[in-house]
């Protein structure tokens, strides 16, 4: 592919208060940002052609909504499960589950939410859609903090013990461009 654009969904209403996965929808800061995105994206590719790939989440969805490509969703690209753990605060999960929360603090590639996934499994499921995505032309995938996480650590050669650390921040898009020498990376923020 030439260029692949990768951008968290805009902050949703659980990202307020740092509560795990659930399908929650965007918040107004989020909106803002669903309807900053088409013409960022425009200024990224000119008149280029564009698949957009979002996850079945409202989230991504909604953040997708604004822009005028062809698009599909794809369960693969779904957030990270976190089990029994999902719609829960850090704080709520330190308290409710404090043993997950020291053996994640231990391995968080490894470590699998009970009822729920690891950083391992997530990597394992985004097989399918690294292939189909080797063989497209320029993509823009709105996704999640961990799946994207992965997906950067493939294409950058990341160490997965690293990987669960790496910083995706909301309302940026990264942009992977390849050239003769590798993959070259740039990142936009937008002022919300
Ligand atoms: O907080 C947003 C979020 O996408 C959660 O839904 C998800 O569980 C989490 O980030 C993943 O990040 P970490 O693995 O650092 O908890």
């Amino acid at each position: 592919p030439r260029s692949i654009l990768f951008s968290r969904h805009g902050e949703s209403l659980y990202n307020l208060d740092q509560r795990l996965g659930g399908d929650p929808a965007l918040s107004p800061n989020g909106e803002k940002y669903s309807e900053a995105l088409p013409g960022l994206i425009e200024k990224l590719m000119g008149d280029q052609e564009l698949t957009l790939w979002t996850s079945t989440l409202k989230r991504t969805i909604q953040t997708g909504s604004k822009l005028k490509y062809p698009r599909l969703q794809w369960k693969a690209l779904d957030e990270l499960d976190a089990g029994v753990c999902e719609g829960l605060t850090y704080e709520e999960v330190e308290e409710r589950h404090p043993e997950e929360y020291a053996m994640r603090n231990e391995n968080k590639f490894e470590f699998r939410y009970r009822g729920g996934e690891s950083y391992r499994d997530v990597v394992l499921r985004l097989e399918p859609v690294i292939m189909e995505l080797e063989r497209q032309q320029n993509l823009l995938i709105i996704s999640h903090q961990a799946v994207l996480r992965c997906l950067y650590a493939y294409f950058l050669n990341i160490d997965p013990q690293d990987l669960p650390y790496l910083k995706i921040p909301l309302h940026t898009v990264m942009k992977l461009t390849w050239t003769a020498y590798g993959c070259d990376i740039q990142t936009y923020k937008v002022d919300i």
